[in-house]
């Protein structure tokens, strides 16, 4: 077992510098996507406060399809271009949600969400995964969430 925790006073930056070094210590050498996915799930949960559901999404023919998460039992399968998971992945872009019931076509999956971040994992340009977070917090995610998990994303696009 592996205890990760953010660092009393330590900044927003400094957490996800943290936590992409973390993540990157877990996986190497690993071949196994599913098993680094459900460990970087895991992290994520230690490391980032206010979550109701940290995990990935994957893209399976093209299709959304549940992977490793930490929190509620979610919705299996979400089409490319549906709710902000299908949203972030049809378009490649990051979709930071301060609001999830403002967000037209949202799934609610968890009664409890209230905002969320879905990042597109991307690897020789094609999105292979989404990293979804949900928090009970309206606006829990800001800008430096976004890059701090769009980085993770980008160290762990070759092992997932
Ligand atoms: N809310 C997401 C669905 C996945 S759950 O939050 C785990 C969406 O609208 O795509």
């Amino acid at each position: 077992m592996f205890d990760f925790a953010p660092l009393p006073g330590q900044s927003k930056a400094e957490t996800y510098r943290d936590l992409t070094q973390a993540a990157q210590a877990l996986i190497a050498g690993e071949p196994d996507k599913v098993a680094n996915m459900a460990n970087v799930a895991a992290l994520i949960w230690q490391m980032l406060p206010t979550l109701n559901w940290a995990g990935f999404y994957r893209n399976v023919e093209d299709e959304l399809v549940l992977g490793p998460f930490i929190g509620k039992p979610a919705c299996i399968r979400i089409p490319f271009g549906k709710g902000v998971c299908g949203t972030a992945a049809a378009s490649g872009l990051t979709q930071l949600v301060a609001d999830v019931h403002a967000f037209p076509g949202h799934i609610a999956c968890d009664a409890a969400s209230q905002s969320e971040l879905v990042v597109p994992v991307v690897r020789d340009g094609k999105v292979i995964a989404v990293i979804d977070l949900d928090s009970p917090e309206k606006a829990r995610f800001d800008e430096e969430d976004a890059q701090g998990i769009e980085a993770l994303a980008l160290a762990i696009a070759e092992a997932i």
